[in-house]
């Protein structure tokens, strides 16, 4: 992964080589065609068996298509001058001749978020809230399931992973609902900055909103999980915007993106089905620094008795996979993987790179299927559907949420999961 603009960037490519030919650096001139090798630089091998060489593979407009911004760059290394065999770039896997090098992009800018599931209206919202009977104000909701006791579990935190805000979270188990019960007051601006939003969470200035959710065993029911959402003073919303841009702001249309793969909403009966409490994953969130309070270190007990809260709120095979791994004793385990992805380096880095950072929030929400990505074959099985998902086409990509998209494209992880679908020549352009 090369951060910047790749017109700026410059590749140092060395290694060892015991032949004696000339030794060429290629990279493909069109990222999506897999033969059009071009030679940009030329090396020989010293008395040592060493080579080494500088190259910038767009040092001018006219190699711009080489390496389009946030796309892939092949490159790899070829003696005969060229003609002959590529280098292995690990001497123990002789076939791994190509190296793809990634360049982070902004979103696409034409994407919509939160609208896998499709939104709805206030009004329908209003129904909604009458349809669960939902407690006017946060305190009423506080007082209706038995908030401010000791069974109370309580975090605040960055989630830096999808949502991008400062979050004051709050779980019971409730005698209301003979199941449990959340309120997350948050803090900050979608788009803002992570280091005003823990400055507004630790002085707990006038929040955005607090979003609260209730689960009413069996979870099999319709509206067996709800969602409310109350305003800066505590009053009812019947709307609530998670991101810049606003797309799907409806209650619970807009939650149901994340909560609940396999989720729908039926408006004839105000109904939610299929919604699901989700994992807390202290890897995907921030820790104030300059109060001890807040570390992860110091709320690690109040974060593992919310993750046992939402195994408490039936959580899918896939939640309780995670949660149980990452919580193999009272301290966190943050590199949980589970046995399936830990066969080979290839798919524990593909888990650890791309799936738990990017994918697994919302998808393990899956009751079933292979949208769970609980395998590799899983992943497999949905490689087309995930080149087109995140190849930038849109207007519904994944992953989804605008906060979460916005990390993915900015990092190596797009580049690392087509490798590992075996499709380096996708997303060439984007
Ligand atoms: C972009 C994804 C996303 C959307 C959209 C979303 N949430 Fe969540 N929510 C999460 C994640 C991830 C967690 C786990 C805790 C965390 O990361 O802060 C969570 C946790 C919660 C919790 C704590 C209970 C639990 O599931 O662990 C509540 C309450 C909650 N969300 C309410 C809502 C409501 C209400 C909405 C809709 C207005 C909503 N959320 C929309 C991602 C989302
Ligand atoms: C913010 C939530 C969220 C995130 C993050 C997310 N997805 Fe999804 N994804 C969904 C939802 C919702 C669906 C629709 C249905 C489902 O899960 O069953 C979906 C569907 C898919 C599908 C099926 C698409 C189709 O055409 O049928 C693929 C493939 C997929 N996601 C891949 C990914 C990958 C890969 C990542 C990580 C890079 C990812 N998703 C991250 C929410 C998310």
């Amino acid at each position: 992964m090369f951060p910047g603009a790749v017109s700026t960037v410059t590749i140092h490519v060395a290694g060892t080589y015991t032949g004696d030919s000339e030794l060429a650096v290629q990279v493909l001139a069109d990222p999506t065609d897999l033969t059009s090798w071009t030679t940009i630089a030329t090396a020989m091998a010293d008395a040592t068996q060493a080579f080494a060489a500088d190259v910038q593979p767009v040092d001018s407009s006219a190699d711009a298509a080489r390496w389009p911004q946030g796309g892939v760059l092949r490159l790899r290394v070829v003696d005969g001058a060229g003609s002959g065999v590529a280098l292995p770039y690990d001497a123990n896997q002789p076939s791994l001749t190509t190296i793809a090098v990634a360049s982070p992009a902004g979103a696409p800018a034409d994407w919509q978020y939160l609208t896998q599931k499709a939104p709805g209206s206030d009004a329908e919202t209003s129904a909604y809230y009458t349809a669960i009977d939902a407690p006017t104000t946060l305190a009423a909701f506080q007082s209706t399931y038995g908030f401010g006791g000791a069974s109370e579990a309580a975090a605040k935190y960055y989630n830096l992973g999808d949502l991008g805000i400062g979050r004051d979270m709050h779980c019971v188990a409730t005698a209301a609902a003979g199941g449990v019960a959340c309120y997350v007051t948050n803090y900050g601006t979608f788009g803002g900055d992570q280091g005003s939003a823990i400055a507004a969470l630790e002085a707990a200035t006038t929040p955005l909103a607090t979003v609260a959710m209730v689960y009413t065993p069996p979870i099999s029911a319709p509206n067996a999980v709800t969602f409310m959402v109350y305003g800066a003073t505590g009053s009812l919303a019947t709307h609530a915007q998670l991101d810049t841009v606003g797309n799907n702001v409806s209650i619970p249309q807009n939650c149901i993106n994340c909560h609940g793969g396999q989720s729908s909403y039926a408006a004839t009966s105000h109904a939610a089905t299929g919604a699901r409490f989700l994992q807390f994953d202290p890897n995907a969130f921030a820790f104030p620094t300059d109060d001890a309070s807040l570390t992860l270190d110091a709320q690690q007990a109040q974060l593992a008795a919310l993750d046992q809260l939402a195994m408490q709120a039936a959580p899918t095979d896939a939640e309780q996979e995670v949660i149980t791994g990452s919580w193999p004793s009272a301290t966190f385990d943050a590199s949980f993987i589970p046995d399936a992805w830990n066969d080979s380096d290839h798919d524990a880095r593909l888990y650890t790179d791309v799936l738990a950072p990017y994918c697994r929030a919302c998808h393990v929400s899956n009751d079933a299927g292979n949208l769970t990505f609980q395998t590799p074959a899983d992943l497999m099985a949905n490689a087309d559907k995930t080149i087109a998902a995140v190849c930038g086409t849109g207007p519904i990509g994944m992953p989804v949420a605008q906060q979460t998209t916005a990390r993915f494209f900015g990092s190596g992880a797009r580049a690392l999961l087509l490798e590992w679908l075996g499709a380096p020549g996708a997303c060439a352009g984007q």
